[in-house]
């Protein structure tokens, strides 16, 4: 798995550079979720599958900006799902965006997954690779990544981070989440998954959600290359990560690009979303 991690901070390094200098125009293609993708969105895809096409235990990938599962390597051993270019449009305001890969044996069920990695490319780019516990890396002027710390999520953390619209939300959604922001919990909300939970995760903890809603009662975020790898990471650094109240690494996907709603935070602030949907 570690030439996997390779290969990966290898494409993060060269997506920087796109993301910095890249032309940040759409393209006239739409992605299987219904995004008209960027001009980065492709580019990044393909650095990353270039990347990959040198790693021979990688059987296949399966990327947010593919309609179908690609084969790399008949006897690989891994499958990775990716999203490359995650928050893609928060590019144009220049704020944080990131890469999310998830390393899965045996096929891409939530008990699949053996590892996952993030990549933030903000003011500073860092890496956490998640597989026995969770490690942060940051890319040092040399252009290497360097050992930060581990991750470690507090019992209860201070932030809130709210998705989607609030007139799509289920009324219990609403009702939890105000008394979370009751409770004195602070907004923390960029629209970018990757910086969103890097935030909660080192700032000790909280809560990220991104409920069901009337116009989507799966949620918005896939299971395969964003919630799975990202569930992953949270258990390892002592979070939990739930559907509302399953946990999130006990589902199947239904196809590669199925979303379900998601719930990412420290052990008090998911009690509390326990509590509320039980009852619903
Ligand atoms: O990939 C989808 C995404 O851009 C995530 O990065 C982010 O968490 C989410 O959408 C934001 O969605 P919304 O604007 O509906 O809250
Ligand atoms: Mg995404």
């Amino acid at each position: 798995m570690q030439k996997i991690i390779d290969a990966i901070s290898a494409a993060a390094i060269r997506v920087k550079k796109l993301i910095e200098f890249g032309d940040t125009g759409y393209s006239e293609h739409i992605n299987k979720t219904g995004d008209t993708q960027l001009k980065l969105d492709i580019a990044s895809d393909l650095i990353i599958e270039e990347e990959f096409k040198k790693i021979s235990s990688i059987k296949s990938i399966i990327s947010e900006e593919k309609d179908e599962i690609k084969l790399l390597h008949v006897d690989g051993k891994y499958i990775v799902g990716y999203d490359p270019l995650d928050g893609s449009s928060l590019i144009d305001v220049n704020l944080a965006v990131g890469s999310i890969f998830g390393i899965y044996e045996n096929g891409t069920e939530g008990s699949n997954i053996v590892g996952a990695v993030y990549v933030v490319y903000g003011p500073r780019t860092e890496m956490v690779v998640a597989k026995e516990d969770a490690r942060l890396y940051r890319l040092n002027e040399s252009g290497e990544f360097k050992e930060v710390k581990t991750i470690k999520l507090n019992q209860k953390g201070k932030l809130n981070a709210t998705g989607a619209t609030q007139k799509g939300w289920p009324t219990y959604h609403k009702k939890l989440i105000e008394e979370i922001f009751a409770d004195g919990y602070r907004l923390r909300y960029s629209g970018g998954m990757v910086p969103d939970l890097h935030q909660i995760l080192l700032k000790g903890g909280g809560l990220f959600s991104y409920p069901s809603t009337s116009d989507a009662p799966k949620g918005k975020l896939r299971l395969v290359f964003e919630v799975f790898p990202f569930a992953f990471v949270f258990e390892k650094a002592g979070g939990v990560a739930i559907d509302g109240k399953k946990r999130l690494l006990e589902l199947k996907p239904s196809h590669i690009h199925d979303t379900s709603p998601c719930f990412f935070g420290s052990n008090e602030e998911i009690e509390r979303v326990l509590n509320e949907y039980s009852k619903h």
